[in-house]
């Protein structure tokens, strides 16, 4: 079982009130995640959306779910059909799944049951700039967001845009949990430096859980 851990064992950092970052955590997972990640843009490919405002995101995005997160000129939706393809997202793939519990629970957040995974891609030079996670009708279920591949600064402010911002560097199995009192919080990802990365190469991919439609978390 240890080696699976490549000598080092996950350790928690508190982050926020309701938010923690669990480090290393989906480190023994990285290779079943990939994979899954490898499926799942088979089906629905990897694009850069295009923000109301008309902007086109650096991040190449896609989901899997019985929802997944886009965006176009008319806004931001939930949906349960990729609106590329004309099909319903890929299932979530089973590893994806158990990571999510396990993270959740280790965070304080058991019984979280996402409905939606948005998979985020970075190359060089892509970012994420500071907003709110405020899509979905139920606050009360957390964020669980898993860092794959090369490093990336992590910002994580307040409920306001310009609340004090923590910087953190998220390295390849990372997950960071975010909810309650900081469900709301404002974050962001900092342009990705240029690298290599075993597993994933000229990438960073990240992950984020969420519950998107009816669910009955407490
Ligand atoms: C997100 O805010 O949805 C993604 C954050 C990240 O890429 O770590
Ligand atoms: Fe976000």
């Amino acid at each position: 079982m240890l080696d699976l851990f490549e000598g080092e064992a996950p350790w928690q950092e508190p982050l926020a009130d309701g938010a923690v970052v669990l480090r290393r955590f989906a480190l023994a997972e990285a290779g079943a995640l990939m994979e899954g990640i490898a499926q799942v843009s088979e089906q629905s490919p990897f694009r850069h959306m295009v923000t109301p405002g008309g902007h086109t995101m650096s991040v190449a995005m896609t989901n899997c779910g019985t929802l997944g997160w886009a965006t176009d000129q008319r806004g931001y939706l939930y949906a349960g059909r990729d609106p590329r393809t004309g099909e319903p997202w890929p299932a979530m793939p089973a590893a994806f799944r158990a990571l999510s519990d396990a993270a959740s629970a280790a965070a304080g957040y058991a019984g979280f049951a996402p409905d939606a995974c948005l998979i985020n891609r970075y190359a060089p030079g892509a970012k994420l700039s500071l907003h709110q996670d405020k899509d979905e009708p139920d606050l009360r279920a957390p964020i669980v967001s898993v860092s794959l591949g090369l490093p990336a600064v992590f910002q994580f402010g307040g409920l306001r845009r310009n609340d004090p911002l923590k910087r953190l560097l998220l390295e390849h199995g990372d997950v960071v949990v975010w909810g309650g009192p900081s469900r709301l919080f404002y974050h962001g990802i900092q342009p990705l430096k240029p690298g290599v990365h075993p597993l994933t190469g000229e990438y960073r991919y990240n992950l984020t859980f969420r519950a998107a439609g009816k669910n009955d978390y407490k």
